[in-house]
C-alpha cells in the first residue's frame, strides 16, 4: 500500500485554506490524521463504509475492534443514537467538549464497520480546535481511532504518526504536541449503572460526582483468549514498543534499588537498556539510555510523556525498557498504570 501522504501544518492561527483542503479529503472518503487533546486520531467519514475500511487497513486493526465517532455538536450526536440516556446527557453537559467517550445505542445511520458489528456506538466531542474545525468543515462525524499502527504506543505528535502511517493514509494534519498524552476515558451508558471501559484523564471520582455510582469494567491486563470482554479493544496487545518492557512498581526508594539490581544483571548479559524514571535518572544510573517521565507526585506529567518515552527509547534501539512505577496512582495516574501495565512484558512489585 503506497499512498501520497500530504502534510498540513496548522498553527494557532488555524490556517483556513489548509483546514479546508484536509476537510475536503475527509468528505471525499479519504483518511486524515489529526491532533486531539488526548492523542492523534486517524479520521475518516464515520458514515462511509469504504472510508472507514481504509482506517482498518492503514492501521492493521482487527475488524471487530470498534471506532470512536467524533462529533462537533450535540445535534451531530443525536443523529447517530436511538436515544441519549439521562446520565449520558449529564456527562455531556459537564465534560464535553473533552476527553470523555460515551457509549450509547446506535441507530441505522451508523454502519457495522464503524462499530465492529455492535449495536452500540462510542461518541466523543473533542476539545482540540483543529479537530473541531475538521469535523465542522468536512460536515461529517469522523470515526477516529488513535493514529498508530495497531499494537504500537498511541501517537502524541505528528512525528509519531509519520513514523507509523506515512504512505498508508491520505494526509496528516500537524498541530504540534498533544496536551494530555493518553486516550479518552470510555464510559458505557447503556446499562442502569454506567461502566468505565477505559480509564483516562476524567477519573471515576469525577464521573461519580456527576452521575452517581459507576462501575469499573476494565482491568489492566490483556485477555488474548477472551471473547466476552465488554470492550473489544481489551483483547488485543497494546502500546508495545519493539523493546521488552519491565515495569517495577512500589515506593520510590525500593523501586530505585530494584532497578539498580536489574541494571547490573542485564548489563552482565550485554543487553542495551532504556530507563524511564520519575526523577533525575542520571543521578542514579549511568550507562543506560534514560528518559524522565516527570515528577512522581504529578501523574499528569507521566501521562503526557509515557507514549512519547516508549517511542523515544525504541528509537535508541534498546533491548529492554525498564519503567519506574513509583508515581502517584490517583487521578490520571490510574490511566497511566493501566497503559503501562498493558505495555509491560513483566511486572515486578517491590
Ligand atoms: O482519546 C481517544 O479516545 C482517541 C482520540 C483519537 O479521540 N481515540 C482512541 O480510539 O483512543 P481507539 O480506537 O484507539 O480506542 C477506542 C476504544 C477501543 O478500546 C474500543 O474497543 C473501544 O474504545 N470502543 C469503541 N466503540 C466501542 C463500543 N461500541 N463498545 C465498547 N467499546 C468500544
Ligand atoms: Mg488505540
Amino acid at each position: 500500500m503506497t499512498k501520497e501522504t500530504k502534510i498540513f501544518h496548522i498553527s494557532e492561527k488555524l490556517e483556513p485554506a489548509s483546514l479546508d483542503e484536509a476537510a475536503k479529503i475527509l468528505s471525499n472518503g479519504g483518511t486524515v490524521a489529526f491532533p486531539t487533546e488526548t492523542v492523534y486520531g486517524l479520521g475518516a467519514n464515520a458514515l462511509d463504509e469504504k472510508a472507514v475500511m481504509q482506517i482498518f487497513k492503514a492501521k492493521g486493526r482487527p475488524a471487530d475492534n470498534p471506532l470512536i465517532v467524533h462529533v462537533a455538536s450535540r445535534d451531530d450526536c443525536t443523529s447517530l443514537v436511538r436515544e441519549i440516556p439521562e446520565k449520558a446527557s449529564l456527562l455531556m453537559d459537564k465534560f464535553w467538549p473533552g476527553p470523555l467517550t460515551i457509549i450509547m445505542n446506535r441507530n441505522d445511520m451508523v454502519p457495522d464497520v464503524t462499530t465492529g458489528g455492535l449495536d452500540t456506538v462510542a461518541i466523543r466531542m473533542p476539545e482540540n480546535k483543529i479537530a473541531i474545525e475538521l469535523i465542522k468543515r468536512s460536515g461529517k462525524p469522523l470515526a477516529a481511532p488513535s493514529a498508530n499502527l495497531s499494537g504500537k504506543p498511541s501517537p502524541t505528535s505528528a512525528e509519531h504518526v509519520i513514523a507509523d502511517l506515512f504512505g498508508r493514509i491520505d494526509a496528516i494534519v500537524d498541530g504540534g504536541d498533544v496536551v494530555i498524552g493518553l486516550e479518552s476515558t470510555v464510559i458505557d451508558t447503556t446499562s442502569e449503572i454506567p461502566v468505565i471501559l477505559r480509564p483516562g484523564k476524567i477519573s471515576k471520582e469525577e464521573l461519580e460526582d456527576c452521575i452517581g455510582e459507576v462501575k469499573i469494567g476494565y482491568d489492566d491486563k490483556v485477555h488474548p483468549e477472551s471473547e466476552t470482554v465488554r470492550s473489544p479493544g481489551m483483547k488485543y496487545t497494546h502500546y508495545s514498543p519493539k523493546a521488552g518492557v519491565i515495569l517495577v512498581e512500589g515506593d520510590n526508594e525500593a523501586v530505585v534499588n530494584r532497578i539498580k539490581e536489574l541494571l547490573d544483571d542485564l548489563s552482565m548479559r550485554n543487553a542495551k537498556i532504556g530507563l524511564m524514571l520519575t526523577e533525575n535518572p542520571e543521578k542514579y544510573f549511568s550507562g543506560a539510555e534514560s528518559f524522565s517521565i516527570g515528577c512522581k507526585d504529578k501523574p499528569e506529567q507521566a501521562a503526557k510523556s509515557l507514549f512519547y518515552g516508549l517511542r523515544f527509547l525504541d528509537l535508541k534501539n534498546v533491548d529492554v525498557i525498564i519503567v519506574d512505577g513509583s508515581f502517584d496512582p490517583r487521578g490520571i495516574g490510574a490511566a497511566v498504570f493501566n497503559r503501562v501495565r498493558k505495555a509491560a512484558d513483566m511486572i515486578i512489585r517491590v
